[in-house]
């Protein structure tokens, strides 16, 4: 993944023990098609060597404001000019109070004092000094100056205790720093969608479900959330991580599942039915373990509600998306089922090309015609629909289902 391919990132490194971890997060921003200048405190040094980071970024790492390293430049001018982002991980207690008061008595808070690009920390220092006021008051003034703040997470710290103010990992801060730079493309709209399988109850011990992975419909959920909104995810029985910025609520059934949508409804601007909701459930649940005796047995079965289809037909419908995953036929069921259910899009894929994997092939219908996607990793994919979505959502105003209003 080429994600970060021609931009340069600034990464301020500080004395905290999270200074490791700075190191994996070079790497893969490496990795990704950035070129990171490092820039290392003489406490951060203390922790990791400047060779480690040159070995890494294959570039001379900077320490001090006393070089002519820039020929007839300023480092402290010219590190920041054209640079996407600075980023400060492991940003200490002591470099947020320097910037949040504007010392600049070195060469990482003299360039972010002379920066012209964007301003990313990521505090690391014990949880008492994360919980102090000093500190909590410069970071809402850090705030408030429009720096971006990484976490900190909560757990184990290096000093043996446990509580708020750990670095984020280095892979979560690879993560922000992507989404920082999405274009905030469904910024404001607020986003429900279902994932992954439901199980239905037979007996106390036994259920009729599938083999949705909901690895798609999590990725789904992630890019929503990286396009800048508000993500509401109704998720079946899966033991998949939460995205980032994603609330979740868990459920088991599909009456579950239509329940938790219906009551999470009011207010949003899209709803995306990703999950491989049951079609049939068992008429009758056994409280008790039903018992073999070698006969056959017949199991009842009831149509449950279509989720989507109810959404959708509501005269207060969002922007409704719905999925297709066939067999065969794919063309001709996907735009079958966008007309029959009045979706304004459908995601449409062969399921021998993206059930349970991690990458999948899908192909966009809307009213204007099929869209075919690159075969991709899940959360490539998702972000193209994305794209899609938001720009179809433009085109057709904000209409749910892509029908005119009825007063317009
Ligand atoms: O009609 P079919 O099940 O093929 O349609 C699939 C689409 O409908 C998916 O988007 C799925 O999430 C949604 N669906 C639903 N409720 C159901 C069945 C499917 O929301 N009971």
């Amino acid at each position: 993944m080429n994600a970060f391919a021609g931009k340069r990132i600034v990464l301020g490194v500080t004395g905290g023990i999270a200074a490791y971890k700075a190191a994996e997060l070079s790497r893969l921003l490496v990795k990704a098609g950035a070129t990171v200048d490092v820039v290392l405190t003489q406490a951060g040094s203390e922790f990791v060597g400047a060779m480690t980071f040159q070995a890494l970024t294959g570039r001379p790492v900077w320490q001090t404001l006393w070089n002519d390293r820039m020929s007839h430049g300023m480092a402290h001018i010219d590190l920041t000019r054209g640079a996407a982002a600075v980023l400060i991980a492991p940003a200490t207690a002591n470099v947020l109070a320097k910037l949040a008061h504007g010392v600049c008595d070195d060469l990482l808070s003299i360039l972010c004092l002379a920066r012209d690009c964007p301003l990313l920390v990521a505090p690391a220092m014990n949880r008492q000094m994360w919980e102090h006021p000093a500190t909590q008051r410069n970071m809402a003034l850090l705030s408030r100056d429009g720096v971006k703040i990484l976490g900190p997470a909560s757990g184990d710290q290096a000093c043996g205790e446990v509580g708020e103010g750990r670095m984020l990992e280095a892979k979560t801060l690879f993560d922000e720093l992507y989404t920082f730079f999405q274009p905030k493309s469904l910024a404001g709209k607020r986003v429900l969608l279902t994932a992954g399988p439901t199980f239905e109850p037979i007996d106390p011990v036994r259920g009729l479900t599938n083999s949705s992975s909901g690895k798609m419909g999590f990725a789904l959920a992630q890019a929503c959330a990286e396009a800048g909104a508000t993500v509401t995810m109704i998720a079946g029985p899966v033991a998949l991580p939460t995205p980032r910025n994603v609330q979740r609520v868990d459920v088991q059934t599909s009456a579950q599942m239509r329940e938790a949508v219906l009551q999470n409804l009011p207010g949003q601007n899209v709803f995306i039915g990703v999950a491989a909701v049951a079609d049939y459930r068992p008429k009758v649940v056994s409280t008790e373990k039903i018992k073999k005796n070698g006969e056959p047995m017949t199991l009842v079965l009831e149509a449950t509600s279509d989720i989507l289809g109810e959404i959708a037909a509501r005269p207060d419908a969002p922007f409704c998306v719905g999925f297709a995953a066939e067999s065969q036929n794919l063309e001709t069921y996907a735009e079958s089922k966008r007309k029959a259910k009045n979706l304004a899009l459908v995601v449409g894929n062969l399921v021998q090309d993206g059930l349970g994997g991690e990458t999948n092939r899908v192909t966009l219908f809307d009213a204007t015609g099929a869209y075919p996607l690159p075969s991709a990793k899940k959360i490539i994919v998702a972000r193209g629909i994305v794209a899609h979505l938001a720009s179809l959502m433009e085109k057709l105003d904000g209409k749910p289902c892509g029908k005119p209003r009825a007063n317009s």
